[in-house]
């Protein structure tokens, strides 16, 4: 994450069900970054979209009574309006049975099948179709007669048939070369731990085909095999960007992929299949996997078939999508499993939306209308109050960018919030009502400075809370072009002199 151009992914969701809680919260993680860099005035190209073969979705078609491409067509929708309530900033959307993937992934296959990587054999052994993965016999328990993935606990059946495997075990040592070499490829840290000795405990040979279903991509040459869904799906990565024309101004540009956020239960696809398929097909793997924990519900992943989800649209209705795009990116750790709950979510709201930041904006907003008639200038006397809130402010800003290329979403948000705390308690101790009849002059620059704080934390807080921090811009007069993160590099933010316009109340408390 070295330059100028950042492709920011999430992983196309299944179109199988209901969308939950835990898929939006991949999304937004990963918006959070896009906007972020946006605002940093990066090119950003941020892409989501569907997962729609394989026999997961073969198989809920046919529960649906529809043929899977009518089935997805109408899933495919749900998830995409879910994005939009989610207010994702998406520059694309991509579904997996267009004909621009199917031209990527054949070519992915003719590359792989060209350097010596595939061949033709016959698999035994286990497959789970909730989490379409190969398991060996000794990831499976067996409980009452039926058998599991030790891992995601969902169930497996026994598969015999003819399929085509990649090499895999052939890249052992050089997947072990390149985490090496890219020590920040999968974060945090204790997940690249994870990969690292998973990989040096050898490596199988990937099956890579189907015969006994046949929803999906044809192998190329051979209708009676559809290709691996895993080994479809990741390749939107590149099909988003127009491969396999390597030429297009959008493969160029962004190429390799900056960031995979992803969740944990899908970190061996991304962390060691898809550097290794690349690394066969001579193209470039990508720089960052970030694999986040699961949201839990009663201690458990949260999911259809645990039947304990929690539906962000229901939650948007009633409490606002800024809130709960917030509540996930502060609370939720994001290298390990939480808990979510309803009442943590309304006492998040409250204390940093409502009683913090929303606060903070109101009475500002509220004083300078009432009292100044929407208008404040500075002056040059800096106290010693100002000087210890702007020097605070410095600090607490400057790691601000390398935490956000981490992915310390938490850290930053913690930052942030300080900020909006500490500028509520320097308007506290300053009372700049009492100055109105004895000093005006101190009066407008402690206003000044408050309006030029809210600016700052409404700018740092728009990848979060986008809506709430729009309205901020435009109260403050602030045009798109002045939505950057230049203050971090000592640049000015407002003018002295200041207009305002009304702001109505941000964040509305909950009882
Ligand atoms: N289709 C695959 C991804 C293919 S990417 C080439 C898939 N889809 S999914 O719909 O099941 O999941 C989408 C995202 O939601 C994944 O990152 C997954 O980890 C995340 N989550 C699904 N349930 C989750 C929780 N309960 N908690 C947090 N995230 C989890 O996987």
């Amino acid at each position: 994450m070295t330059d100028d151009n950042f492709y920011i992914t999430t992983p196309i969701y299944y179109p199988s069900g209901s969308p939950h809680i835990g898929h939006a919260y991949s999304s937004i993680f990963a918006d959070v970054f896009a906007r972020f860099k946006r605002n940093d005035k990066k090119n950003v190209f941020f892409i989501t979209g569907t997962d729609e073969h394989g026999l997961k979705i073969q198989k809920s078609a046919e529960k649906n009574n529809l043929n899977p491409k009518e089935y997805c067509d109408k899933i495919s929708k749900v998830f995409f309006n879910l994005n939009k309530k989610l207010s994702l900033s998406n520059d694309d959307f991509i579904r997996t049975t267009e004909t621009r993937h199917h031209l990527a992934v054949t070519e992915l296959w003719n590359r792989l099948l060209k350097s010596g990587d595939i061949y033709l054999s016959k698999y035994k052994g286990w497959y789970s179709v909730s989490d379409e993965a190969f398991y060996q016999s000794d990831e499976i328990i067996n409980k009452n007669g039926k058998n599991y993935s030790k891992f995601s606990g969902s169930l497996v059946e026994w598969v015999e048939e003819e399929s085509f495997f990649f090499k895999l075990s052939a890249w052992q040592n050089k997947l072990l070369d390149f985490y090496n070499k890219q020590p920040e490829f999968i974060l945090p840290y204790s997940r690249r731990n994870e990969v690292v000795s998973f990989v040096k405990g050898g490596l199988k040979d990937l099956s890579i085909s189907r015969t006994s279903f046949s929803w999906g991509i044809k192998v190329p040459d051979n209708d009676n095999h559809v290709i691996y869904v895993w080994l479809d799906a990741l390749t939107n990565y590149l099909s988003a960007l127009n491969y396999p024309d390597q030429n297009n101004q959008l493969f160029k540009k962004f190429w390799p992929a900056s960031l995979h956020v992803i969740g944990k239960d899908i970190l061996r696809f991304h962390a060691v299949y898809w550097p290794a398929f690349l690394l066969a097909a001579h193209i470039k793997p990508p720089e960052r996997i970030f694999s986040h924990g699961w949201i839990l519900s009663d201690d458990k992943k949260m999911s259809k078939s645990q039947g304990n989800i929690l539906d962000p649209i229901k939650i948007i209705k009633k409490y606002g999508v800024d809130q709960i795009r917030y509540y996930l990116m502060k609370e939720v750790s994001h290298g390990s499993d939480a808990s979510i709950s309803l009442n943590s979510l309304e006492t998040c709201i409250n204390s940093d939306l409502a009683n913090n930041f929303g606060n903070l904006c109101q009475r500002v907003f509220s004083f300078v209308k009432n009292n100044c008639n929407n208008e404040v200038s500075k002056n040059n006397n800096i106290s010693t109050n100002d000087k210890k809130l702007l020097d605070e402010t410095i600090i607490l800003t400057k790691n601000l960018r390398n935490e956000m290329d981490k992915q310390n979403l938490n850290n930053y948000i913690k930052s942030v919030v300080k900020i909006s705390f500490l500028t509520n308690k320097y308007i506290n101790d300053e009372e700049p009502w009492k100055l109105k009849i004895t000093n005006i002059e101190k009066m407008n620059n402690i206003l000044h400075i408050s309006l030029n704080q809210i600016g700052k934390i409404a700018i740092l807080l728009n990848p979060i809370i986008p809506l709430a921090t729009n309205r901020v811009f435009k109260a403050l007069n602030l045009k798109q072009d002045d939505i950057n993160l230049s203050f971090l590099d000592n640049k000015i933010l407002l003018d002295d002199k200041v207009k305002i316009n009304n702001l109505d109340i941000l964040f509305k408390k909950i009882d």
